[in-house]
């Protein structure tokens, strides 16, 4: 594995107490980074910043709070001196209210308006605050979760696909917009990713999802730190404006793929 990669920047990684988020914010700090390692939860973002070291650093924000976002990356600049890095990744995940995230027909408008206000109005923020202070330091890098949830459509969580495709919309205006600044801007667009945690409760819909899935292997955090990681340093250093799925080519293939492989006589 490639080594200080990251050797002096300074890193935001939101949501980083979760799954994705702690991978990802590990692995910059393997690769040499400091991290700020942001969540609503404090007890996560807490427990993961410990676990790093004295690169990492805990802060407690609410993606769907923009002064709270102001005052991460103010916080970083004070603490770390620059911003090289933002992952924007916190997303709106609380299982009542993706289940009420329905259609179109039935969800309610403040379902609605809530799932953008975190989920695309934060990382918004984020990007808004964060480009000044990486111009100041001539350049630096955005990647954004999305989800393929934004490139094919589902039987629910219509607001959750929509705003994760806004996600993909803002990556490919701020990469345009803010390339002569040397400043990237790319998604990263996971499929399943999951822990032996989330095997053991949702067996079924792991099956499923192992049936449509080429690669022989559930997806992990550490998947998608290792994107994450790559874009972030000089080896992505010509990519920008780019939506790079991580799906274990779950979105590569026909919809008709499990039922032929499973029967090949048809
Ligand atoms: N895991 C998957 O299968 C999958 C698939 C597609 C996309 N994604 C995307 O990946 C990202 C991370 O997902 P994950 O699987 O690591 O989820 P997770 O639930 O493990 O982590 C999400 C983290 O975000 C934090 N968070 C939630 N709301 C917040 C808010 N308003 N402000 C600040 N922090 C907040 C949570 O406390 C949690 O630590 C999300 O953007 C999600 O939409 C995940």
């Amino acid at each position: 594995m490639p080594v200080e990669r990251l050797d002096g920047r300074v890193a935001i990684v939101t949501g980083g107490g979760g799954r994705i988020g702690a991978a990802t914010a590990r692995r910059l700090a393997s690769e040499g980074a400091k991290v700020i390692v942001a969540d609503r939860s404090r007890e996560a973002a807490e427990s993961v910043a410990r676990d790093i070291g004295d690169c990492a650093l805990p802060f407690i924000f609410d993606a769907g709070e923009p002064e709270s976002i102001r005052a991460m990356v103010e916080t970083t600049v004070q603490r770390f001196g620059r911003i090289d890095i933002l992952h924007n990744n916190a997303a709106l995940l609380d299982v009542d209210f993706l289940n009420s995230d329905t259609d179109v027909v039935n969800i309610s408008l403040p379902a609605w308006d809530k799932t953008m206000e975190v989920n695309v109005r934060g990382y918004v923020v984020a990007c808004k605050h964060a480009i000044p202070h990486m111009r100041a330091v001539g350049g630096g890098v955005i990647i954004n979760t999305s989800s393929n949830a934004a490139l094919a459509g589902d039987s629910a969580r219509i607001a959750y696909g929509a705003s994760k495709a806004a996600i993909n919309a803002l990556t490919r205006h701020i990469a345009t917009q803010h390339g002569r600044e040397n400043i990237r801007c790319n998604a990263v667009s996971p499929g399943l990713i999951t822990d032996p945690e989330l095997e053991a409760r949702f067996p079924d819909l792991h099956a499923v999802s192992a049936r449509h899935t080429p690669l022989p292997r559930y997806g992990r955090g550490e998947d998608m730190a290792a994107l994450v990681a790559f874009l972030a340093s000089d080896d992505g250093s010509f990519i920008t404006g780019q939506v790079i799925c991580c799906d274990g080519g779950m979105l590569a293939h026909q919809p008709t793929y499990a039922d032929i492989i499973e029967n090949p006589s048809l």
